[in-house]
């Protein structure tokens, strides 16, 4: 446990207890609120609310006037929203979350059904059909409107199976009892349960089995319990806390669980596409301490013979850590360029940190120097002469752009390409953006930032680096041994060191003198004035204590005069899309690829995101399944992944090996340690060399039916990663599952969970399914739990659904550049009746604007396969679209005339082998 992890398990014991859900008795003696005027808009209702008696005013200012506006936006979204009639309570700001289109719809046209009861008010969105299902009914609960506090509950039936509403480490189907979810993004270590993590995700999906899905999203950006549980009378519900904003609904229709995710998509945006090379294996460290180190790591992978696609470099390049430098000793500019030059001429890319913290204290820092004089840091509210609102982070005392400010998207953007261009600078390809909760060492408001700043930037603690003399496989003279090395001293080395470990005073025990108080303009849904915004009564359950602990003072004003209370939950988000619109002002026509530590709903339009710091451990291991499932499938960020081997403390052999085999079926595949921990690339021990080649090898020749797989959750919103329920709705069994899930449509992955074991229980569902490892018909069981022993560690079972086509590259390859040689191999699995079905997605791989592109839906019938669609991508630089065999599985006899048709009677599969080309018409029977 060491720098970069300063705020975990010391204070988890004192907030990780069982969560109690308390009776609020002031908010159940508010009086609610009575509908009148009910006005039809054709397409909807437009109603005033007014609070039903005398003001409770439990946490905060009741509100007297609301509006509710119901509208049926489409066929299958109603959007419902309660907001107060003057217009001061915070919505989220249209850049910001662009708000989906109102299409209008007759209510008579629409699958859902919006029920009003006016006096007390409460309402229920229905879904309309046989059984008209109750999908949300706030019945005998009254709605409750403050400044600071609003209060909702919905019945739900008993038992719900509710997932989303990430980020959090919980189970996958969220518990059901005095289970609460806090959304507020943090700092993080560690991910401990039951607690606020990086991101915030408002929105759920509820399925009832057979009756259908359906999603709840609420647009909101400030913090929120949201409760599930019991009340008094056994009933179950779930219930929104939240200490600001508006009541701001989208209710989904469902009713199969991917409709869900594909209408939550027309609302929150679709993800962009990736480049086809990040499917490739990443490999970062904090604390590879010199350029070199980068280069010898690289080389190792080569001389292990284990593909490295992508190269990443943390924090330890800067100067003193911080923005837009290098550090002139241990990572000196030119070698920094030598290094992408070198990589690239490898075929391998190369990425780098930034963090949003600006080093503050020298003149002479040119990052601050033009921020300041552009006036685009946040400002103290309060503070005289447009001073900066100031804090701490990796390199001192910071200042923090303010992404509000109209001018911060030019500087951010001059600053990235100042660096990162291809005229003389680091030509990186892609950008990591951390620390953007945002994370301030000065833990809580009342602390001191020089005491704070004590220890940062860290002192660089290790020895310097014993120059091997070995030399570096496949990089130039510039590394190898004898020239010149970096050389690793403490330079900035400072005689405290960090504090690693949470003050007390950051546990939310300090107090504040006297709350802020901020007047601003009215009507403006910014928030209304006069409000605490440092210790709001209604006290969400942030793990780390108050609202501001271990971030920016929530009392602060943005440039557009809304406040870091209102908006704090946006902030990540909001760097990461200046990130990505840097990105594209260097490389206009090609897809930025942009990973941000910190999300909110909506994030995933423009980039993708890591789990940040989970830990080298069991438990870790199985969670990076159920975080991956629900940001891909409920919260359209389809990019995902967690650090493979784990991120704090030391990695072991056995685990990383099974990790490596995981994380090969994520999408997104980066092995990453903390700074303390040691090495855990692949090649340092037997077991995950051989697992890490496996996988990779894998990996590789699935890549173009992941990569299609992606495209069609860009382009349709339809998950390309899902747990079982998605495919077997109906199949109750299925609904708790977390540890197994769909790598695309046609793969059900089902890894060794339990710690150092070698068996594996999985559920496989009614059907046929084959061994994607050894092409054997599994015998059908009907829905049933396999046990599987003596999985070695360098194994994972892995699984094929009957009636899957599904690409792959006849072989793997070193780079995915080589990998695009490679000709195609159709694999059939055919279902009961013989027959299967897949797609094929291919393109140029990088560019936005695909100029020609491959499409094929293909089918198996009647033993031949065929395909229609758009076939308009031509190759270029050797690139192949040529497909040289297919492979059938499950063949009953088989002895064929053709010789260039085998049959393997003990795996019962055929393979034919021929020379057809993808951008023609192909038929190939067996
Ligand atoms: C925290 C990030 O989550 C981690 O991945 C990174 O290594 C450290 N910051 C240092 O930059």
């Amino acid at each position: 446990m060491r720098v970069g992890s300063f705020a975990f398990a010391a204070y988890c014991g004192l907030t990780l207890a069982a969560p109690t859900i308390t009776k609020r008795a002031s908010v159940d003696d508010c009086p609610g609120y009575k509908a009148t005027n009910v006005e039809d808009t054709g397409s909807g209702l437009k109603v005033d609310l007014t609070l039903a008696g005398a003001r409770c005013d439990s946490y905060s200012e009741d509100l007297q006037d609301l509006v509710l506006e119901v509208e049926y936006q489409t066929e299958d979204r109603l959007h419902v929203h309660i907001y107060d009639a003057g217009l001061n309570q915070y919505q989220v700001q249209d850049g910001v979350f662009p708000r989906p289109e109102n299409k209008k719809t007759s209510p008579s046209d629409s699958l859902l059904e919006f029920k009003l009861n006016e006096n007390p008010f409460s309402f229920q969105v229905i879904r309309k059909g046989n059984n008209s299902e109750i999908l949300f009914d706030t019945t005998g609960h009254k709605l409750v409107f403050e400044s600071q506090y609003l209060g909702l509950r919905t019945n739900l039936p008993d038992n719900p199976n509710i997932y989303g509403l990430g980020e959090s480490s919980d189970p996958f189907r969220l518990p059901t009892q005095g289970y609460h979810r806090t959304l507020w993004n943090s700092e993080s270590p560690y991910l401990p349960f039951n607690s606020n993590l990086y991101g915030s995700h408002p929105v759920y999906f509820d399925h009832r089995g057979a009756s259908g899905t359906h999603g709840v999203f609420l647009l909101n950006a400030d913090g929120m319990d949201v409760n599930i549980s019991k009340g008094d009378d056994g009933k179950q519900y779930l219930e929104y806390n939240v200490i600001g904003g508006t009541f701001d609904f989208y209710f989904l229709a469902g009713k199969q669980p991917s409709d869900v995710s594909r209408q939550y998509a027309e609302v929150a945006g679709y993800s962009p596409m990736y480049p086809y090379w990040t499917f490739g294996f990443q490999q970062c460290k904090y604390g590879y301490w010199d350029v070199n180190m980068v280069a010898e790591v690289v080389g190792n992978y080569s001389k292990a013979g284990i593909p490295l696609e992508v190269m990443w470099t943390d924090i330890d390049y800067m100067d003193r850590r911080r923005d837009f430098t290098t550090d002139p000793e241990n990572f000196p500019h030119h070698k920094m360029v030598e290094l992408v030059d070198t990589l690239h001429s490898r075929n391998q890319k190369y990425i780098l940190i930034l963090d949003p913290s600006i080093y503050a204290k020298d003149r002479s820092y040119g990052p601050y120097q033009r921020g300041d004089s552009a006036g685009i840091f946040i400002k103290k509210t309060g503070g005289s002469n447009g001073e900066d609102y100031l804090g701490v982070q990796w390199p001192g005392i910071v200042a923090w752009p303010d992404w509000f400010h109209p001018d911060t998207q030019d500087w951010w953007t001059n600053e990235i390409i100042g660096l990162f261009n291809s005229s003389g600078g680091i030509d990186i390809d892609g950008l990591w953006v951390d620390m953007n909760e945002a994370s301030n060492f000065c833990h809580n408001y009342n602390c001191n930032l020089e005491e704070a700043a004590v220890g940062n930037p860290p002192a660089l603690t290790h020895t310097p680096r014993p120059n091997t003399g070995r030399p570096i496989e496949g990089f130039p003279k510039d590394f190898q041994p004898g020239s010149t090395t970096p050389s690793v001293k403490a330079r900035y080395a400072s005689p405290v060191k960090h504090r690693n470990t949470l003050p007390a005073a950051a546990r939310g025990m300090a107090a504040i003198a006297s709350p802020q108080v901020n007047s601003r303009e009215l009507g403006a849904k910014k928030g209304m004035p006069r409000r605490d915004l440092l210790t709001p009564k209604y006290k969400i359950q942030n793990h780390v204590g108050e609202l501001s602990n271990s971030t920016l003072r929530t009392d602060q004003a943005n440039y557009d005069g809304t406040m870091q209370y209102d908006t704090h939950n946006l902030y990540g988000h909001m760097m990461g899309w200046k990130t990505h619109e840097a990105m594209l002002k260097r490389r206009p026509t090609k897809r930025p690829f942009v990973m941000t530590r910190s999300t909110f709903a909506g994030t995933g339009r423009k980039i993708n995101h890591w789990f940040g710091d989970n830990e080298s451990s069991w438990e870790h291991y199985r969670l990076t399944i159920r975080q991956m499932l629900t940001f891909v499938s409920m919260h359209q960020m389809p990019m995902v992944g967690s650090d493979v081997c784990g991120f704090n403390s030391p990695a072991e052999e056995r685990m990383c090996a099974r990790w490596a085999l995981l994380g090969a079926f994520q999408p997104f595949y980066r092995n990453h340690a903390e700074i303390s921990t040691p090495q855990q690339e692949f090649y340092q021990w037997n077991l995950t060399r051989i697992a890490g080649k496996k996988a990779i090898d894998a990996r590789y020749k699935l890549m173009d039916y992941a990569y299609t797989g992606l495209y069609r959750q860009t382009t349709k919103g339809e998950p390309w990663i899902k747990p079982l329920f998605f495919e077997y709705p109906e199949d109750a069994n299925t609904f708790n599952i977390q540890t197994q899930w769909f790598y695309g449509d046609s793969l059900l992955i089902s890894p060794v969970i339990d710690d150092y074991s070698d068996t594996v229980t999985f559920y496989l569902p009614k059907g046929n399914w084959y061994d994607y490892w050894t092409g054997n018909k599994v015998p059908e069981l009907g829905g049933a739990n396999i046990t599987r022993s003596n999985v070695s560690f360098t194994d994972i079972p892995v699984f094929i659904k009957g009636g899957s086509i599904i690409p792959t590259r006849l072989n793997s390859a070193n780079t995915t550049t080589e990998l695009r040689k490679q000709p195609f191999n159709f694999l059939i699995a055919p279902d009961e009746n013989g027959e299967a079905t897949g797609r094929l997605y291919i393109d140029e791989g990088e560019l936005i604007d695909q100029p020609d592109i491959t499409e094929l839906e293909l089918t198996w019938k009647d033993g031949k396969l065929s395909s229609t669609g758009t076939r308009d991508y031509n190759p270029s630089n050797g690139e192949s679209v040529e497909f040289k065999q297919i492979t059938v599985l499950g063949q009953d006899g088989g002895s064929y005339s053709d010789p260039n048709t085998k049959y393997d009677a003990k795996t019962k599969v055929s393979r034919k082998t021929g020379q057809w080309k993808l951008n023609e018409d192909f038929q190939v029977s067996l």
